[in-house]
């Protein structure tokens, strides 16, 4: 059955087949070109219902895949993608003043990150188009998630990292066999080259914008906070900024639930920036159209873009959401990080719990009401960046002899 109506540019409105275009709207390009995925909707009511998802077995992503762009089912790979969990906060929530409050935590994703969401989206779209490499450039989760899919699919990826990239991340890249070009620039750099290399050699290209299938990897993360809560939508939705994507692809599930008249409202979206690469922040307050490029600055290095190349759709969710953009320093991410772990046990990279950190940021100076259900995301693992966690951790091991008095002494001092 046909799924997807149309592809729809976000700058011009003018639709496209599915296969009449392979990225971007041809008339406002790379920038304002990028695509909406735009359903069949009364044509999928009817088998996308509260009863039919009930009833299904399917513990990834895939129990969606009535709303989900692709079209051959048998190249998915079974890697358990999604459909991750969705964790009372209670100690925080009574730490903070807050009546509900969830982390939706996808840091035991294959490649442990949200990313693998749009990743193996890319993937399979390439494999149905035939291609046997891909490209992206990433600031590091979107390539790691890319060769996890990427191995197990038998495509071979090229990707562009910029050099500060941290080493965990380049070490699953590695392990993975992905072919790494670690570039001397940033990310917003490795970007361009991405695209030039995948149109010059003929690769797919994932990167992030241009490909419009990846926000709808990203989306499944509401559907399932939808379900997860038993349909009862979140008064606000928390998610860490960088290009956007992911804030984008969330507004999108919400919004084709809705369409499909399987919740009531749309929850506001909360972008959450690092202080030092917060374009968005900027730019929604001053209501410009348009980005300024910034020079990027955090160790949250997952968010650390100066220009978002997801923007369009991520003020359009903003905007349409009655939700906002707000920055959060280095210091207050790091406080975040130690503050999760200790009071849930989840423990996330600094772009892991930078929405949290927005969370306790809005709660303490008084904006946000004690009475609304929460969501933040938890996009990565914390053991992706070992340098950023140990900063947050603020403590040492004792150091002992193998002695129980020595011990006894030490714990005694
Ligand atoms: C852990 C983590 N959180 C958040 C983000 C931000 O996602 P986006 O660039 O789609 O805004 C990323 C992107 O790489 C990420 O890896
Ligand atoms: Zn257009």
């Amino acid at each position: 059955m046909k799924k997807i109506d149309h592809l729809a540019c976000v700058t011009c409105s003018k639709t496209y087949g599915v296969d009449d275009v392979d990225y971007v709207c041809p008339d406002c390009g790379l920038d304002r070109g990028t695509l909406d995925v735009i359903y069949d909707y009364e044509a999928i009511r009817p088998r996308l219902t509260r009863r039919h998802l009930a009833d299904s077995t399917e513990a990834s992503q895939w129990r969606y895949w009535e709303i989900l762009p692709l079209s051959r089912r048998e190249l998915c790979p079974p890697l358990r993608i999604g459909w991750t969990p969705l964790y009372r906060a209670d100690r925080l929530e009574r730490e903070l003043g807050l009546k509900c409050l969830w982390l939706k935590d996808d840091t035991g994703n294959p490649s442990a990150s949200l990313k693998d969401r749009a990743s193996v989206m890319a993937a399979v779209r390439a494999k149905e188009l035939g291609k046997d490499a891909v490209a992206g450039a990433s600031t590091g989760n979107a390539a790691t998630s890319m060769a996890c899919v990427s191995a197990y699919l038998g495509l071979k990826p090229y990707i562009f990292v910029p050099e500060r990239a941290p080493k965990a991340k380049v070490a699953q890249l590695l392990v993975y066999g992905a072919t790494v070009i670690m570039v001397r620039g940033s990310y917003d750099q490795c970007f361009g080259l991405a695209w030039e290399a995948s149109q010059r050699w003929g690769w797919y290209s994932r990167n992030t914008a241009v490909n419009p299938f990846l926000g709808e990897g990203k989306k499944t993360a509401a559907l399932e906070i939808c379900e997860q809560l038993e349909w009862e939508v979140p008064d606000k939705v928390f998610c860490s900024v960088g290009d956007g994507c992911i804030f984008g692809g969330l507004h999108k599930g919400f919004v084709d639930f809705h369409r499909l008249g399987l919740i009531d409202r749309v929850p506001q979206l909360i972008g959450v920036q690092a202080a030092g690469a917060a374009p968005l922040v900027e730019a929604f307050e001053k209501g410009w159209p348009e980005i300024k490029p910034q020079q990027a600055e955090t160790l949250a290095d997952s968010i650390c873009v100066g220009y978002p190349r997801d923007q369009i759709k991520a003020l359009r969710a903003a905007r349409h959401t009655g939700g906002g953009f707000m920055a959060v320093t280095d210091e207050e991410i790091l406080a975040a990080q130690r503050r999760v772990a200790r009071a849930t046990g989840v423990f996330a990279e600094p772009a892991g719990v930078t929405a949290i950190a927005g969370v306790i940021k809005m709660k303490e100076a008084g904006d946000l009401d004690g009475a609304e259900r929460v969501v933040a995301l938890v996009t990565g693992h914390g053991l992706k960046d070992i340098d950023s966690a140990l900063k947050a951790a603020q403590g040492a091991p004792i150091m002992v002899e193998p002695d129980i008095e020595d011990i006894a002494a030490k714990l005694a001092a």
